[in-house]
């Protein structure tokens, strides 16, 4: 299913996400600050070059003055980006609350503190009317650019009735919705009340895509066991209409790192990143600031290996950088503390005058890391360790693999990461609640042979370059195409 042969020259593309790939900070009444977002929506969807592509979304800034809005709009406007504004009021009911303490956690798999979750359900009704507001929002904006022929992509749970808001505006549309995350077994899903109006939103668009058969097939699974429709080997079918289901496994521009190794700037970075860990093993982590990506079992499982094998104590660190987001929702508040908690008890336990075993990063908006300084980090790793409790795919690990050529690392992998499905080969894949199993694959990781090293590293490699995000939303869209294509036909039938 590779072809694009319904991917027209230069087709129309309205991708419409929560977050523009830039988010502005305000500098004075009309000049603003842009900087990229984090994330890997944000990492792959630029990575999509092959279409005339218009990005809708959500600055990630509060502006309700005229001048305000005016200027950012446009500063936007040159680079392809449609801010949808929301105000603060949204933003917290929306984002922090629905989203992201709600339908986040929800889809995986973690469990709230009983004292959260009760909150959240005493106002979940404001928080879902707030949600379907904000739809409706980002709706009017994309109907504002939509030119006939456009295909509409929508994604990830914060836009789940987008669809349907667009299909009733303009039931001829094309349009596709896919998910970043996991989507949860349907024993899950079926916990979270107003369940069923998002599924039957979402089954509006024409295709709906998954980074993996499983989530997909647990979509399905929701959708006939809580809606009662029919699930099919082709989607979910409800009287007569087909919506289209299926797996479309996402990737990276793997040529931008490829291409920036080769670069000066990235070299001369990997000489002086040579010199100051000299001596030592370097094993990294890069995640946002999430309870998703079991940090906290990631330091655990390295203080336990350092404490087994004291040998290693002044021949290895870790680099762990870390990217914070939503702050302000309560969870991440917590995780916060209790990582830096961590970071401080080991680095105390184990460090000496000279050097600690874990130098904690956090990159903030006026620290941020460079494209340049985080290939370069990459290129020297010895081990890169991606612990995620859930992850809908993980794209740092394919980013890691991207920048090995040389060195040939290792990569220690989650088993619940969705990129154990396609890196599994050449991985190390681990349980991050195993924190023992951890601790002895960071051993094997570290004195693993070349001729293996090369081995695995040449499986992996082949996999992120060829599954790239350019193929992936070729894939997407020519599908997407297709069921257009098939759909009109059966009704002419
Ligand atoms: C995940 C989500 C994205 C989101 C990103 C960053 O990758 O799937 O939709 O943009 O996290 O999170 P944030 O809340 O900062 O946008």
């Amino acid at each position: 299913a590779l072809s694009a042969k319904h991917v027209r020259e230069k087709q129309r593309l309205l991708v419409v996400a929560n977050r523009l790939p830039v988010s502005a900070t305000r500098k004075g009444e009309s000049s603003w600050a842009l900087e990229l977002s984090a994330g890997g929506l944000v990492s792959a969807l630029l990575g999509v070059r092959q279409f005339e592509t218009r990005w809708i979304g959500w600055p990630g800034v509060n502006v309700q003055d005229d001048k305000g809005q005016k200027s950012l709009s446009s500063a936007l406007e040159e680079k392809g980006f449609i801010p949808v504004f929301l105000d603060e009021e949204t933003v917290d009911q929306y984002y922090n609350g629905y989203c992201n303490n709600v339908l986040w956690p929800l889809f995986h798999y973690i469990g709230l503190q009983q004292e959260d979750r009760l909150a959240a359900t005493r106002s979940l009704q404001s928080q879902f009317s707030a949600y379907k507001r904000a739809n409706r929002l980002f709706a009017e904006v994309v109907l504002s650019q939509y030119q006939d022929g456009d295909v509409v992509w929508c994604h990830d749970y914060h836009l789940m009735f987008l669809p349907k808001f667009l299909k009733e505006a303009n039931s001829r549309m094309k349009l596709g919705w896919f998910l970043h995350t996991p989507f949860p077994s349907s024993e899950i899903y079926r916990t979270l009340p107003l369940r069923s109006e998002l599924l039957k939103a979402v089954l509006t668009a024409d295709l709906i895509g998954f980074h993996t058969y499983d989530y997909a097939r647990h979509f399905v699974s929701a959708c006939t066991r809580i809606l009662g429709l029919e699930g099919t080997p082709e989607g979910v079918e409800d009287q007569g209409k087909l919506t289209r289901v299926a797996a479309f496994p996402i990737g990276i521009d793997s040529e931008r790192f490829i291409k920036a190794l080769e670069t000066d700037m990235v070299r001369s970075h990997i000489q002086k990143l040579r010199g100051r860990f000299a001596g030592r093993k370097v094993m990294l982590g890069v995640d946002r600031l999430d309870m998703i990506k079991g940090i906290p079992q990631k330091l655990l499982a390295f203080e336990k290996f350092l404490e087994e094998s004291p040998e290693w104590q002044d021949k290895v660190l870790l680099v762990q950088i870390a990217v914070p987001t939503r702050t302000d929702v309560h969870e991440y508040q917590r995780l916060t503390s209790q990582v830096h908690e961590i970071v401080g008890r080991i680095n105390g336990r184990f460090g000496t005058l000279g050097t600690v075993p874990i130098h904690h990063l956090v990159v903030m908006q006026d620290r941020s890391l460079e494209f340049h300084e985080l290939c370069a980090l990459y290129a020297i790793t010895d081990v890169l360790l991606v612990t995620s409790l859930r992850d809908g795919m993980n794209l740092v690990s394919y980013e890691y693999v991207a920048c090995q050529n040389t060195k040939k690392g290792v990569l220690i992998l989650s088993e619940f990461a969705g990129a154990a499905q396609s890196l599994g080969a050449g991985a190390i894949l681990i349980n991050p609640w195993n924190i023992s199993e951890v601790a002895a694959s960071i051993e094997d990781a570290l004195t693993m042979k070349e001729v293996e090293r090369k081995e695995r590293h040449r499986h992996n490699f082949m996999h992120v370059t060829t599954h790239t995000a350019q193929v992936w939303a070729d894939t997407f869209v020519s599908e997407l195409n297709d069921t257009i294509v098939e759909a009109e036909l059966r009704t002419l039938r």
